[in-house]
């Protein structure tokens, strides 16, 4: 075989080894934007309830899961965390939620339908940085007197176990508590309530 002619199949065969992979990609490519065009994601996008399987979250854990294109927490928190809650009245700007956003099942002294598990939307009510979930306690950035809870790495602003924020930060509001009910023990769905037909 004369080199040309070695030339002219290696050309042939990096012109078909291309365009497999162009098809690949192209496959690759179509996956977001049909799933784009399943009724269930555009319910979501639209705002339908999210189901929240907790079964496997341990006190002082944290799982998210989204609604409405927004982060949603739910914390399962340790007897110890509960116990702090009460103390830190004096400190908070907004300890009873008078002000804050949440359900009327969730204006209570833990903000949540069950003392153990916060849901609340992952959201700084300063200017909507994404706080960071710190449970330890007493650690040397956040001070001997932090019980836990979320800090919002942006402009300090900080919250406590029940998403309420302490006074002295930019935050105005607490983290808000969005609609939610329980399907079982282990189920949370978020987004819709008793309430919502
Ligand atoms: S956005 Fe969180 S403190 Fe400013």
């Amino acid at each position: 075989m004369s080199s040309e002619e070695v030339n002219l199949k290696r050309r042939r065969f990096l012109i078909a080894a291309t365009t497999v992979v162009g098809g690949v990609g192209a496959a690759f490519a179509a996956v977001p934007f049909i799933s784009s065009m399943q009724p269930s994601q555009r319910a979501r996008a639209m705002g339908a309830p999210v189901e929240a399987d907790i079964s496997k979250l341990e006190p002082g854990q944290m799982i998210r899961v989204k609604w409405r294109g927004k982060p949603v927490w739910i914390v399962e928190r340790t007897p110890e965390m509960l116990e702090d809650l009460p103390g830190l009245t004096g400190e908070l700007r907004d300890p009873e939620s008078l002000e804050s956003e949440q359900p009327d099942y969730a204006r209570n002294e833990y903000r949540s339908i069950k003392p153990e598990i916060l849901v609340c939307i992952g959201i700084c009510t300063h200017l909507g940085c994404s706080p960071t979930y710190r449970p330890d306690v007493a650690p040397a950035d956040l001070g001997a007197d932090w019980k836990g809870g979320f800090f919002c790495p942006c402009h300090g602003s900080t919250f406590d176990m029940a998403g309420r924020v302490y006074k002295s930060v930019p935050a105005p509001l607490n983290l808000p508590v969005p609609p939610h009910r329980y399907l079982s023990d282990s189920q949370i769905l978020v987004g819709e309530d008793e309430g919502v037909a």
